[in-house]
């Protein structure tokens, strides 16, 4: 399909750096062939290729990806954008109707981020070979209805995030693992923010063997300390003040362990912060390895130690003796709205 939006095109086989094109494909056939494009020039040498998965409604901490996947692939590369908002992801009673959906606005929006230095405006080239959008609708990516084969994310899953959204992650895993096979990147960027989102594809990857790497990318911030999601668009200007909080609490915790202060005592830090601001509903503070989400601080959030082993730099030799930094991680409602957040912390 071709776009209704700027520079819009099959790219010409092997597209000259800083002279790229955007092709928006809306099958499996249009981004095959899009994709058949990077495959005959491989023969002459590889097309480096990253994807950037999302559910649109594209913010500053997407475009970091994107800008992120662009410096990875370099000036003859292609970025490929997957769009899609999942159904598998959301449970019933959950916005999977009210999610903002904004094509035309993100495509732009990623045309304007991957413009070439000295660009003048949407119309040209890129500073990449290429940007493929895949848009696909719920039939194109779930051609025959609900998927037989599942993938089950294990674990991790089951705690945090998982305990109040049980069969997200399912649905996560389900959808980036039949992305990757339908793109084939080198790379594939993931922004922390999602923190237990990365550990679970990371997870995936490896326990697969999917031939891609994972590139995590940091959260984006407005001036204020809010984390970027798309989801703040529901808060109302009162609420998006009182979720500042989450921020705070982050803050506090950095705080406490630049302070001395163990997993147990960064938890209580952010906690309190968290349980006196006005609005907000805790769901949970926890302090968990980054990898495995083993829980560290012993508030018995995360999983119990032991049943899985840590697959990153940290070791367990207590409850509360990681070496490395430690994820606190945040979830809360404010207003209708649930929000999250997260901080790598390195204890002393
Ligand atoms: O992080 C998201 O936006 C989604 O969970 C993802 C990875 C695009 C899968 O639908």
């Amino acid at each position: 399909m071709t776009l209704p939006v700027p520079s819009a095109s099959h790219a010409p086989v092997a597209s000259a750096p800083g002279h790229g094109r955007v092709t928006l494909a809306r099958s499996r056939d249009e981004l095959a062939a899009a994709l058949a494009i990077d495959d005959r020039a491989d023969s002459t040498g590889g097309v480096p290729r990253a994807v950037v998965m999302t559910m649109g409604a594209l913010h500053q901490g997407h475009f970091d990806l994107v800008t992120e996947a662009a410096r990875r692939v370099g000036p003859g590369g292609t970025v490929v954008v997957t769009i899609f908002v999942n159904p598998l992801q959301f449970a019933a009673g959950e916005d999977l109707e009210a999610y903002p959906r904004t094509l035309e606005a993100d495509v732009e929006g990623l045309t304007a981020v991957l413009r070439a230095p000295g660009g003048r405006d949407a119309h040209d080239s890129l500073a990449v070979g290429r940007l493929i959008v895949f848009a696909p609708t719920p039939e194109v990516m779930y051609p025959r209805g609900e998927p037989a084969v599942r993938i089950d994310p294990g674990p991790i899953a089951t705690v945090l995030e998982g305990a109040t959204r049980p069969t997200h992650f399912a649905g996560v895993a389900q959808v980036v693992l039949t992305l990757m096979h339908l793109t084939r990147p080198r790379w594939a960027l993931f922004g922390r923010k999602d923190a237990q989102q990365l550990a679970i594809v990371r997870a995936m990857v490896r326990d697969l063997a999917v031939p891609v790497e994972i590139v995590p990318v940091g959260i984006r911030r407005e001036a204020d300390g809010l984390a970027m999601s798309s989801r703040n668009a529901y808060l109302s200007a009162q609420e998006r003040e009182r979720a500042l909080a989450l921020s705070r609490a982050l803050a506090a915790g950095r705080e406490a362990a630049r302070a001395g202060a163990d997993a147990a005592g960064v938890r209580t830090a952010a906690l309190e912060v968290l349980e006196k601001a006005p609005g907000v509903e805790v769901d949970y503070a926890a302090v968990v390895d980054p990898d495995s989400f083993v829980d560290l601080s012993g508030a018995g959030l995360g999983l119990p130690g032991g049943s899985v082993q840590p697959a990153g730099a940290v070791e367990l030799a207590g409850p509360s003796q990681p070496v490395g930094p430690v994820l606190l991680a945040l979830a809360a409602r404010v207003g209708t709205t649930r929000l999250i957040d997260n901080a790598l912390i390195d204890l002393r």
